[in-house]
């Protein structure tokens, strides 16, 4: 369980100090309805809290017209083709998109993301090398969502930068869960042990849950659990950084150069999103001038998702969901008047 479970307790200690009602729904105690004292309404759902416009919401939540706008915008994005439901007839893609499907992979050496358009928290996010497994995910990949992206793989460092109103509030990057072998352990053991230590440190559960996605992952390349890992070896054992697919986060906030602040803010603006977690790759945080890729932007991010548990994190946390509320209300306020 992330802190993010805890989003109702957090609004329950916040809303009276801005003088806000806060009605939450009896049953799962996993939604509510916040009234400010100005009369502004703001409802939260699931855990989460999205303060933008919802039309801008929507669209950020779909990964390929996005990319196409922040293209056609000037920022660098990930080449990709999507494949729709719709392109699939008796079980085969239309020939001529499976032809550019094909072309478009191997083009990138066969290492490609495939992901399902409109998920979220890195479900179904994998990496493919080979003609086989691309076409085994693109189909596993429309069963969940009726557009699937095929995007070229980026090697950069990932980073988390997110944005309230034009400021940077966190900056974090992420690594996807590794272990570092030492000539005696099986890659079980090092998983059971990092993915132990990652998610206890974050009072997270579903350790179960990783340690079959490391072994499915292991064996799409070839590789066993019971293999050791030679000494000072570092293994990846997942694909993707999402915290809550095991990755790891370091606090960048303090070396990200102020053009990648800038660079997160316009992004934020340019898409009309009050509150925005940027997800991208940059070759150097410290220097403006190098490469970068926009991964995706998230209407709404959970702001506890690096910060480890303890009374200090978690009074940080409340600090930022209620710059976040402020802001919100604000924002209300001042359409209703305009
Ligand atoms: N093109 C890519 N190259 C390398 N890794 C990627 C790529 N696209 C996604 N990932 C990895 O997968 C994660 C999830 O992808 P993302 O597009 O952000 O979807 P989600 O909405 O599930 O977070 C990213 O945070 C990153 O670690
Ligand atoms: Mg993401």
């Amino acid at each position: 369980m992330s802190l993010d479970a805890h989003l109702v307790a957090l609004i329950e200690v916040i809303a009276p100090e801005l003088g806000a009602t806060l009605t939450v729904e009896p049953i799962y105690r996993r939604s509510g309805m916040l009234r400010f004292a100005g009369g502004a309404v703001l409802f939260f759902r699931n855990n989460s809290l999205n303060i933008n416009v919802a039309g801008n919401a929507r669209m950020a939540a779909d990964k390929s017209y996005l990319s196409s706008f922040l293209a056609g915008m000037g920022f660098r994005t990930l080449p990709e083709i999507a494949v729709a439901r719709r392109d699939v007839r008796h079980g085969e893609i239309s020939p001529a998109l499976l032809a550019d499907v094909l072309a478009f992979a191997a083009g990138n050496d066969w290492r490609v993301i495939v992901k399902p358009n409109a998920l979220s928290q890195g479900r179904g996010v994998r990496l493919t090398q080979g003609r086989d497994a691309l076409l085994a995910a693109v189909h596993e990949t429309l069963a969940l969502d009726r557009v699937c992206v095929v995007q070229q793989f980026c090697a950069m460092p990932e980073y988390r930068i997110v944005v309230l109103d034009g400021q940077v509030l966190q900056a974090y990057r992420r690594q996807r869960l590794t272990v570092t072998g030492d000539g005696r352990s099986t890659v079980a053991e090092l998983a059971a042990r990092k993915i132990a230590a990652v998610t206890g440190a974050r009072n997270e559960s579903g350790g179960a849950a990783l340690l079959a996605a490391t072994e499915s992952i292991r064996a799409a390349r070839g590789g066993a659990m019971s293999d050791v890992v030679a000494a000072g070896e570092d293994l990846a054992v997942a694909d993707i950084g999402n915290l809550s697919a095991g990755g790891e986060a370091t606090d960048v906030l303090d070396n990200l150069n102020p053009h990648w602040q800038a660079l997160a803010c316009e992004l934020a603006s340019r898409c009309g999103l009050l509150l925005c977690g940027v997800d991208i790759f940059i070759a150097d945080i410290g220097d403006p001038s190098s490469d970068y890729r926009v991964i995706e932007l998230n209407s709404a991010p959970g702001l506890d998702d690096y910060l480890l548990s303890g009374g200090a994190q978690r009074e940080r946390v409340k600090q930022l969901y209620r710059q976040v509320l402020v802001t919100a209300e604000r924002t209300m306020a001042a359409a209703a008047k305009a």
